[in-house]
């Protein structure tokens, strides 16, 4: 899998935090049973590295993989943790360099033109537009793809149900991410049914 295969498997990446590894599974479970197989579970928690090993082995339908990676060691921990893609908020020569060591697809995270064309310069095409709406959201990239018209972007950071079909609309925009679909008292509740109907409204922003 290369990072822009990501694009291709669901609209939507939810980004997840999860404080208790014991609802990994299930979270995940209600995921992909809405439709959205690919997730990023954030290095926020202490819980990540554990719920993501627990996808990875028991939900044989999800692409789980690991976001804010932040530190270069994140990257391996990641990878050994049974992570199958990373995510960054940003990215910094060291952090690329700890993303390609570690064999997996990864989309760096960037803001500017000069941020992408950076990395446009050693070949990477997929990339995280964050903080999307912070950032300029739709406008910016718009105005993004008249001269980097090679790069596709996985808007996230203030997307949501009300505006990630008129991002997903862009020429340039391979999938959004967010974090609505997992809501923290969904999940404390271990609302399921709550976050299956969320995904499954979301993976209908994109037909397959
Ligand atoms: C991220 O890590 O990508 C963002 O925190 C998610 O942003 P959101 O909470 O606005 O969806």
């Amino acid at each position: 899998m290369i990072a822009a295969d990501l694009f291709d498997l669901a609209p939507v990446i939810p980004v997840v935090v999860l404080d208790d590894a014991d609802a990994a599974v299930p979270l995940a479970r209600a995921l992909v049973g809405g439709g959205l197989p690919v997730i990023e579970v954030t290095l926020r928690t202490p819980a990540a590295l554990a719920a993501i090993t627990r996808i990875a082995a028991e939900v044989p339908d999800a692409v789980v993989g690991a976001g804010t990676v932040v530190r270069p060691e994140d990257a391996e921990r990641s990878a050994a943790a049974g992570a199958r893609f990373l995510v960054s908020p940003g990215c910094t020569p060291r952090l690329q360099a700890a993303m390609v060591a570690s064999g997996l697809p990864f989309l760096p995270g960037v803001a500017t033109a000069s941020e992408a064309i950076a990395l446009l310069e050693d070949g990477v095409t997929a990339m995280k537009f964050f903080p999307a709406e912070a950032a300029g959201g739709i406008a910016c990239l718009r105005s993004l793809y008249g001269p980097l018209p090679q790069i596709r972007f996985c808007p996230t950071g203030g997307v949501g149900p009300g505006n990630a079909a008129e991002y997903l609309a862009l020429e340039n925009v391979g999938c959004v991410g967010g974090s609505w679909l997992t809501p923290a008292d969904a999940v404390r509740d271990g609302d399921w049914d709550r976050v299956r109907t969320l995904a499954a409204d979301a993976s209908a922003l994109r037909p397959g």
